[in-house]
């Protein structure tokens, strides 16, 4: 069985392992103080071009967001997202367990919009209210599509001139900076959010997630949540080690341009068999819509999950291709959802 069933299925990229067998023996100060995370910092900021910016180097995606939204607000303070955000549907209310509201809105291809903040402020007028004080949005999307830099500028002044916190959760950042649709730099990003990651455990680290700080207000006190929420790691160095091989010669974004053409090889062959999208991804999710009798042939070759069923006997599946994914695996989806299409 081959598993497009997400993009961290596999371990690491082959330069990272090889740093870390490189350095095994190296002794290194704990939690983040040592001299791979120091680079890899610096080795960021660069790459963003923020000089200015705190970079903390976190092992998962979901403890990165209750960290972050957990330390920027204030107890009766909340967070808008959209309704199929990973912080509202797939965290377990581990944003609610710090004990800030998530205010879900409709959005749309999976994306919030202004409107949508707009809406969420219009009706949260006053103290008997939980107050929304920051936008979390994601890039890539649930659904796999991405914003523009026309769509992320648009949430940005709202947010300016509405004092909210915009935060984005980068867990697919790479697949987005590198799909042939982006109009958005990373140094955009730094500079359009107060807040974002760069996620590594979908883009060919073995774990971990990259905490972008740039607005000052957010930096204070920062490890002090971390280690209380049990996300300063001992060993520290290890996600410096991988950030730093990730930030050397384009290899996160080769990465994730890898995964995409993957996707793409997908996208084309699944179109060129008269089958159409539940949702418009040009980055490494997608989402075709398959009869079930379909699916039921795929499951036996391949494992990948069900996104939503349909009464009319048809339902979308999620497919997921990553760094390491082989072309051959895809051709071989495409030759037997032909076959079964017959
Ligand atoms: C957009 C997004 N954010 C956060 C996470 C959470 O990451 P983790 O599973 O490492 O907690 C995921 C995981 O799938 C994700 O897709």
């Amino acid at each position: 069985m081959y598993s497009f069933n997400n993009d961290y299925s596999e371990g690491a990229h082959p330069k990272i392992l090889e740093a870390i067998t490189r350095t095994n023996l190296d002794q290194n100060s704990g939690y983040g103080t040592d001299g791979h995370c120091t680079r890899a910092g610096e080795m960021i900021r660069r790459e963003i071009g923020r000089e200015d910016a705190d970079v903390h180097f976190i092992v998962g995606g979901t403890q990165t967001n209750l960290i972050t939204i957990g330390t920027a607000l204030k107890p009766w303070q909340a967070v808008i997202c959209v309704a199929q955000g990973h912080i509202n549907v797939h965290e377990t209310g581990a944003i609610e367990a710090t004990g800030h509201k998530v205010l879900a809105m409709p959005g749309k291809d999976g994306k919030l919009t202004p409107a949508d903040i707009i809406q969420a402020l219009d009706h949260h007028t006053d103290e008997h209210m939980v107050q929304p004080k920051m936008v979390y949005i994601s890039n890539s999307t649930e659904i796999g599509t991405q914003y523009s830099k026309a769509e992320l500028e648009a949430i940005h002044s709202l947010c300016l001139s509405k004092d909210l916190y915009l935060f984005l959760d980068g867990a697919r950042l790479g697949s987005a900076l590198t799909s042939p649709v982006n109009d958005l730099t990373i140094k955009d990003i730094a500079a359009l959010t107060d807040v974002f990651y760069i996620g590594g455990t979908k883009a060919g680290a073995l774990f971990g997630e990259a905490l972008i700080i740039s607005n000052p207000d957010l930096k204070p006190d920062f490890r002090f949540m971390m280690k209380q929420r049990g996300a300063l790691l001992a060993k520290g160095w290890l996600l410096g080690i991988q950030f730093e091989e990730l930030f050397t010669d384009n290899l996160y974004y080769d990465l994730a341009s890898h995964a995409n053409s993957m996707a793409d090889i997908l996208r084309k062959g699944i179109i060129d068999c008269g089958y159409s999208f539940y949702s418009a991804s040009l980055t490494n999710q997608l989402f075709p819509i398959f009869p079930d009798h379909v699916i039921e042939k795929l499951e036996k070759e391949f494992v990948f999950s069900l996104q939503e069923k349909r009464a009319d006997g048809h339902s979308a599946i999620r497919l997921v291709t990553s760094w390491a994914t082989r072309e051959d695996a895809c051709r071989n989806f495409l030759s037997i959802l032909k076959n079964c299409s017959l």
